[in-house]
């Protein structure tokens, strides 16, 4: 039996698995916590725990693509679940998240929002009852931050399409009394600038490509850990180096290359990641041309 003290307790537990088990584990969604990360789910925790306000703080996340916001906001759901009241069959959600759509309209935001609360959606219904419908329903279900991703998709409309979004947004909080949340690429910050009013309320975390740091060096021992491979791998400051370069800091690139090699030493046996494994990793495209 290995004693696997390299790996936390979900690769752990897999560590005896059949090789197919632990590559489907490999490709398979997981959270991984790692300092960054984690400070900013404190931060959300914090926003879920304030009392309701007439003047709610709010937070903008800014990120180049693949960054890890939408993964933030997933985690931070499932750490805040929906709850259901034993005597009044009540239901509390404390986080509704919807993504905005290209060009976003009034009656698509609430209709998303019904949705996301399980609520049926009348296409027939005017703008005020949907208003009406969706704010009955958000108050009665105790709704304590609003998450809003993919806000950046909010710059496709004209100025006027997008102050009457930003003024939506800011509506919803209001009689809510609950936080906003909006997550975006870095554009999305030329976005809420539109609405001088919301861009105040909200403090800002821009989440930046990985350099070869502290923080990075930690990011990679957390992702190492959690792959269910049987040998600890340790990288060399050369090797993470590489590793940020061939990543361009992206963290879904980490990812991808991390898992890919954990997949390749699960396959030839070697049952750990080396600086050389990452020295001569190509991505599939190239190892395909490699091949032609
Ligand atoms: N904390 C994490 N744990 C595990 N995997 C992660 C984590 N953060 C990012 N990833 C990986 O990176 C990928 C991209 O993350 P995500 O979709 O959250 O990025 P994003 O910033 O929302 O990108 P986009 O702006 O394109 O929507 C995920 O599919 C996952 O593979
Ligand atoms: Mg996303």
């Amino acid at each position: 039996m290995i004693e696997p003290s390299h790996l936390a307790p979900g690769a752990a537990a897999l560590i005896n698995a059949p090789d197919h088990v632990r590559i489907r584990a490999i490709r398979s969604d997981r959270w991984v916590g790692f300092g960054r990360a984690r400070r900013v789910l404190q931060y959300l925790d914090a926003l879920c725990d304030h009392p309701p306000s007439t003047r709610p703080p709010g937070l903008a996340i800014y990120g180049h693509s693949g960054m890890g916001k939408t993964m933030l906001v997933e985690k931070f759901r499932r750490d805040h679940p929906p709850v259901v009241d034993r005597n009044t069959g009540c239901e509390t959600v404390p986080i509704l998240a919807i993504t905005l759509t290209s060009r976003p309209t009034e009656r698509r935001i609430y209709g998303q929002l019904l949705m996301a609360l399980g609520a049926s959606v009348n296409e027939r219904a005017t703008l005020m009852d949907l208003e009406i419908r969706t704010m009955l329903l958000l108050k009665n279900c105790n709704v304590r931050v609003l998450v809003f991703d993919e806000v950046h998709n909010l710059l496709a409309g004209n100025p006027r399409e997008q102050r009457v979004i930003l003024q939506l947004m800011r509506y919803l909080s209001n009689e809510l009394k609950a936080s906003l949340v909006c997550l975006g690429v870095m554009d999305a910050r030329d976005a809420i600038a539109g609405d001088t009013q919301l861009s105040r309320r909200l403090d800002q975390i821009v989440l930046p490509r990985w350099k070869v740091d502290e923080e990075f060096h930690e990011f990679v021992g957390a992702v190492l850990r959690s792959l269910p491979i049987k040998q600890p791998s340790a990288l060399s400051s050369q090797g993470l180096r590489h590793l940020a370069r061939i990543s361009d800091g992206v963290t879904a690139r980490v990812f991808s290359i991390l898992n890919e090699l954990a997949i390749e030493a699960i396959r030839a046996v070697t049952e750990r990641i080396t600086d050389e494994d990452i020295e001569s990793w190509k991505p599939a495209l190239e190892k395909e041309t490699m091949f032609a």
